[in-house]
């Protein structure tokens, strides 16, 4: 008993000995972590590492350093007033042409809201152009139609219902002009070749989750790419008529054509860019039954009228902002 309790009050200091050093350690630890933490924010600061707002007003100084915005819609006002919206507020865009292919000629409202809207965002007295690029017709060939008095060679094609941030954008830009013969895009898919015995020769479309699973593509779509002003004409007159009449026909596969007529002229695979999608609307075609059927039918016939040779070519590099690389 006296032994005991003795030895008790021994023990509650050792405990309360190894309790304070433990402390200690810990902060030591979160003193570290915080220091590092500093430096490596402040570190570029420190070095002179910045690139200042004159860098940034000096990249995009002239209109063939800055890119256009092609934006497909369709009877869709509120999404198409939504992402206009946003568009307007990065900073590389020169101007944007919204593809009209409704009976009716685009509403006063929607007309004067969107005027405002450009007026709102315009900064250094340099205003976005805002042009509606009116289609008698209701054609997914209207989407690529050549675009007169255009200021930039890089167009940046989207859907009304996706949203990206202006960083994002900005950054494939960049990429966009370090290769402007191909298309940098952010959906990937891929055109596998079909196993089976009796289908020699054809090819199969990939969707997003073979993509995901090889990491290997052949196309990005025009939903979210950018590409060069040159391609619209060469879409347009120079791509074989049945190719344009099988699209407009089966309201389906604009994009997949455009990735051939960008491979077959540049001969190089397109460039995959790392980056958040926002989707305001709801549903796309992609959700509908067989999709994926017609879309693998499109690319054997284009192939067909390519002569028999594919032109598509498979790619496995993915740009990623380095800045959002943690590790070397
Ligand atoms: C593909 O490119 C080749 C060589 O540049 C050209 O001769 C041919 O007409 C192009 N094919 C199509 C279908 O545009």
């Amino acid at each position: 008993m006296r032994g005991s309790s003795l030895r008790r009050p021994v023990m509650i200091q050792r405990l309360r000995q190894i309790a304070v050093t433990i402390k200690i350690k810990h902060l030591l630890c979160c003193c570290i972590v915080l220091a590092f933490v500093l430096f490596a924010t402040r570190a570029s600061n420190l070095m002179g590492w910045t690139s200042d707002d004159d860098a940034t007003a000096l990249r995009y100084s002239t209109p063939r350093k800055r890119y256009a915005i092609l934006m497909n819609t369709w009877k869709r006002h509120d999404l198409l007033k939504q992402s206009i919206s946003h568009y307007t507020t990065c900073m590389g865009v020169e101007s944007i042409h919204i593809v009209w292919s409704e009976p009716d000629p685009p509403p006063d409202s929607l007309v004067a809201f969107l005027q405002r809207t450009v007026k709102e965002n315009s900064r250094n007295d340099r205003e976005i152009k805002l042009r509606f690029e009116m289609n008698k017709e209701d054609s997914l060939n209207n989407r690529f139609k050549e675009i007169k008095n255009l200021n930039t060679d890089a167009i940046f094609s989207v859907d009304d219902d996706v949203i990206f941030a202006c960083s994002t954008l900005e950054f494939a830009f960049t990429v966009w002009q370090s290769a402007s013969e191909t298309m940098v895009g952010f959906v990937p898919r891929m055109h596998w070749i079909d196993q089976a015995q009796e289908e020699m020769g054809k090819y199969i479309y990939g969707g997003w989750w073979s993509v995901w699973w090889t990491g290997t593509y052949s196309m990005v779509l025009s939903k979210a790419a950018f590409f060069h002003s040159k391609y619209l004409g060469i879409y347009t007159h120079h791509m074989p008529a049945s190719i344009r009449n099988y699209v407009s026909k089966n309201r389906n596969c604009e994009d997949i054509a455009m990735s051939f007529v960008v491979a077959n002229v540049s001969g190089a695979p397109p460039v995959w860019v790392k980056g958040r999608i926002y989707e305001i609307g709801s549903g796309g075609i992609s959700s509908l039954g067989g999709h994926s059927e017609r879309r693998s039918k499109c690319v054997n016939t284009f192939v067909e009228e390519y002569g028999g040779m594919m032109p598509l070519v498979r790619s496995t590099v993915k740009a990623v902002d380095s800045r959002h690389l943690w590790f070397w």
